[in-house]
């Protein structure tokens, strides 16, 4: 297939582009690098041997996201683009309304235009708001408690509205559970700008000597240890989720039909901050020292998804666990000490 990947040159992007890539589809990415640098892409192509064509473009620019979608076929689109920080959301609710909701819009109108449509989107399970009981089902009740989880929410709404005016379309909405880890050759990973406000992120940093101690939020919640638990995911399992969801809507469309499915991607195991350290410093060789503080405004106390509709749905089930996440983390960082910059 060719497959137009928005957001291509970010984290869960570019692990995906190298799964396509390796599953032998043609890919072209868009991305502005508001959040990323094209160096990530230069690895995807050195981890493949294959080349990526790249434009750099903000999915917001429908005059230039005409002409891409005029200069090529393209089958499918994965879109990724989107701001992702919830605490930046908060003090600048515009940026990603603005961003994440109007990109989608436009990458929508292009799509109808072009006659493509075929689309997964990265949503996340943010949109479970505080869920009552655990694990999370597809089926639970969906709300916001921050804009841009609230984005995420708008463009799942958005979609529902678009299928139902016109259900020939194939559209498959994943929410993410907490993505971690990184590409087993250690070229591609994870490489926030600031300070990670991420508990993997942070960990790797300490352990890689740039920062000194991890501040876990909470002690307190009604957690075995008393810290927070969720669902961490590999990346590559992640990635390959959206290949299982491409080549499920393929199915539907040999089949003559439209869809809009919505699948959880997660591994079904939630872990405690505490088993995180433990598993990192065990990953590393490295003691990672920290101190618990007060909660985290926001935070929830435990969350980890059912994960058996992805399965029944696509075939998709996670392959790796805690020990590769954690080891997979470790050989990006300490390869790439500073992330992609020099
Ligand atoms: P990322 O920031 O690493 O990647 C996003 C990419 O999109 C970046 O390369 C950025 O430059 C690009 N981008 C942003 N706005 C753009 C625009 N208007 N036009 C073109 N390119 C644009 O983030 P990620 O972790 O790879 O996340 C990918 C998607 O998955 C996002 O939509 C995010 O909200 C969603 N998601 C992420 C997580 C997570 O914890 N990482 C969890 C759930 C959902
Ligand atoms: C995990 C656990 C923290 C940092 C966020 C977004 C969510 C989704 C994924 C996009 C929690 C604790 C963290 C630290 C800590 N993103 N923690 N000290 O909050 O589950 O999800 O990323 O869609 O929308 O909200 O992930 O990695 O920030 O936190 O103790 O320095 O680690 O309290 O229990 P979270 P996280």
């Amino acid at each position: 297939m060719n497959i137009l990947i928005t957001g291509g040159a970010g984290y869960i992007g570019t692990h995906t582009c190298v799964e396509l890539l390796e599953a032998g589809h043609e890919i072209i990415v868009v991305d502005n690098f508001s959040n990323s640098l094209p160096v990530a892409l230069e690895r995807v192509e050195k981890i493949t041997a294959k080349s990526v064509l790249v434009y750099e473009a903000d999915i917001s620019d429908s005059q230039k996201m005409s002409a891409i979608f005029s200069a090529h076929v393209i089958d499918a689109v994965i879109h990724f683009a989107g701001f992702k920080a919830v605490g930046e959301s908060v003090k600048e609710p515009l940026k990603y309304y603005a961003n994440n909701v109007n990109g989608t819009l436009v990458l929508l109108a292009e799509m109808q235009r072009a006659g493509v449509k075929t689309l997964v989107f990265s949503s996340s399970a943010t949109v479970y708001g505080l869920p009552e009981t655990l694990p999370i089902k597809e089926s639970f009740p969906t709300s916001a408690t921050n804009p841009y989880g609230r984005t995420k929410l708008m463009i799942e709404e958005i979609l529902s509205d678009f299928y139902l005016a016109d259900d020939s379309w194939r559209i498959g909405i994943l929410r993410y559970f907490n993505p971690v880890g990184a590409h087993k050759s250690g070229q591609i990973g994870e490489s926030p700008n600031d300070i990670p406000n991420n508990l993997m992120p942070f960990i790797s940093q300490i352990a890689v000597g740039k920062r000194d101690k991890l501040r876990v939020f909470g002690g307190d919640y009604p957690t075995p240890d008393g810290t927070g638990i969720r669902d961490y995911i590999h990346v590559i399992d992640l990635a390959k989720g959206h290949l299982s969801a491409l080549n499920h809507l393929a199915e539907t469309q040999q089949k003559g039909m439209g869809e809009l499915l919505t699948v959880n991607l997660g591994t079904g195991q939630g872990y405690s901050v505490l088993e995180m350290i433990k598993a990192f410093e065990k990953a590393s060789g490295k003691t990672i020292p920290f101190e618990i503080v007060a909660r985290r405004s926001g935070d929830i106390a435990a969350c980890y998804s059912d994960s058996s509709y992805a399965k029944q749905m696509m075939g998709w089930k996670p392959l790796y666990g805690l020990e590769d996440m954690c080891k997979d983390a470790w050989h990006w960082q300490k390869n790439n000490p500073n992330g992609y910059e020099k």
